[in-house]
């Protein structure tokens, strides 16, 4: 039996549907001369990024270079004062508020797990299964073939296939960790912001994880951002320097570390 209650649309932008990400021509994730002031100080100054469809970016750059600012923009947490954020050539993500910008396929992992300690790690993954958000609740209607089949596949990218009836309270830190970013891939978001995912983690579920955000890259777009610039190494593909609010330059790995100006960043007072 399906329950249904209607929960209204907080949302009064209109949603684009599935799909509708138009990235023919261009980048994903699209940020013009963007800036942001808090009383009057700059936190983001004139940055422009250009993240392309399926790529993996690390973001770097010491503390208050504007990495979470520029996540709370892409997010809608943050209006900008001035610039352009638009997903695929046609959203313009200002014109939408934090809802409709998640429900059209931007998904943020914050650092702390917010799992449901006393559910399951299948519970918790079923809970967050892309459903008509109208239609209340998820659970008390019996999950098709399809969506049993994107659990199963969920569970065993992010590892804890083998755990699937363990309640999620009793996981390790570094397992919350992965069933949330599975809770966020249940959502089948087009692009995945991560803000510092391996803070409090052990060495191997360092390495996990890195594995586990290389396996995105492809069907996702992810964003990264950490400061511990071993982990960095280990994922890097392009990575960009944030300092000052600005993007101070783009490269490999190996390039942006042997960058003098980001040397004199990370090293100069
Ligand atoms: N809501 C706010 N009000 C006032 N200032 C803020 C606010 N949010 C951020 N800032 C300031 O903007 C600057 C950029 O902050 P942000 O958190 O984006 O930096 P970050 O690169 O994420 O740093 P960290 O590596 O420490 O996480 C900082 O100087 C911070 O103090
Ligand atoms: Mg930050």
């Amino acid at each position: 039996m399906m329950i249904t209650a209607n929960i209204t649309q907080e949302s009064g932008a209109s949603l684009p549907l599935d799909g509708e990400v138009d990235t023919r021509h261009g980048p994903i994730l699209y940020l013009e001369d963007v800036s942001v002031s808090f009383d009057g100080f700059r936190a983001l100054n004139h940055l422009s990024l250009y993240i392309d469809d399926g790529e993996l970016r690390c973001l770097i750059g010491p503390n208050g270079a504007g990495k979470t600012t520029l996540m709370d923009v892409i997010t809608g947490k943050t209006r900008p004062d001035t610039g352009e954020v638009f997903f695929g050539q046609t959203i313009d993500l200002l014109k939408m508020d934090e809802p409709a910008i998640a429900q059209a396929g931007i998904c943020r992992k914050f650092q702390k797990p917010s799992v449901f300690d006393a559910l399951t790690v299948f519970e918790n993954l079923e809970l967050a299964l892309k459903t008509d958000k109208r239609t209340w609740p998820t659970l008390f209607s019996k999950l098709n073939g399809e969506q049993c089949e994107r659990i199963q596949e969920v569970m065993l990218l992010i590892g804890l296939a083998g755990l699937k009836n363990q309640l999620a309270g009793i996981l390790s830190h570094g397992q919350k960790q992965w069933l949330e970013i599975g809770m966020l891939l249940m959502q089948e978001p087009k692009v995945m912001l991560v803000d510092e995912p391996i803070a409090g983690m052990t060495h191997q579920e360092v390495e996990r994880t890195a594995e586990l955000l290389l396996s995105l890259q492809g069907r996702h777009s992810i964003v990264v951002v950490e400061h511990d610039m071993e982990f960095v190494r280990s994922i890097a593909r392009k990575v960009t320097v944030l300092h000052e609010g600005s993007v101070l330059t783009e490269g490999s790995m190996d390039e942006v570390q042997n960058d003098p100006r980001v040397i004199q960043v990370y090293l100069g007072g």
